[in-house]
């Protein structure tokens, strides 16, 4: 009966131990974006915006694509060929304007930790 118990437990930490280790804390990252983000951005799937587009699906998006928001000037001409994946992604929230010159974003995110945990939770939302 212990010996049971104890294949059990071992069951149970080969399934769950190892993936959570490098398994990204979901909860977190929804936390981190909407601090980070929340107050210009919406990620919804039903649309809507803030002061910055609806970033819902943005994952694998061309930049600048989302019909209802206005986006500047600088960011319709720089957007080019942009598309948003987690190095595009990462490089825009270290330094929005450094990607596309003249865009309006006012953020910057300097801990790769953060910017990673925006990335992770934005890959859910599509
Ligand atoms: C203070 C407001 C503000 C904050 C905070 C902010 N943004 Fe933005 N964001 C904007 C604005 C405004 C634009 C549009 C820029 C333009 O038109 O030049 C934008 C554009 C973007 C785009 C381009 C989207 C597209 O459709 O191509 C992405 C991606 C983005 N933001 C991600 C983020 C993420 C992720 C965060 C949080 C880590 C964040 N932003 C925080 C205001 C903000």
């Amino acid at each position: 009966m212990r010996h049971r118990w104890f294949l059990g437990l071992l069951g149970w930490v080969a399934a769950w131990g190892p993936a959570s280790a490098d398994s990204v804390d979901l909860a977190g990252a929804e936390a981190q974006f909407k601090k980070s983000c929340g107050t210009c951005h919406v990620a919804a799937a039903d649309g809507g915006k803030r002061q910055g587009p609806n970033l819902f699906g943005v994952v694998g998006r061309k930049a600048g694509e989302v019909g209802e928001f206005k986006y500047s000037e600088a960011f319709a001409k720089g957007s080019g060929s942009i598309v948003w994946d987690e190095s595009t992604l990462d490089r825009w929230l270290a330094d929005p304007q450094s990607v596309i010159p003249g865009a309006v974003m006012p953020y910057k995110q300097a801990d790769p930790d953060k910017r990673r945990l925006v990335i992770e939770y934005l890959k859910t939302r599509r």
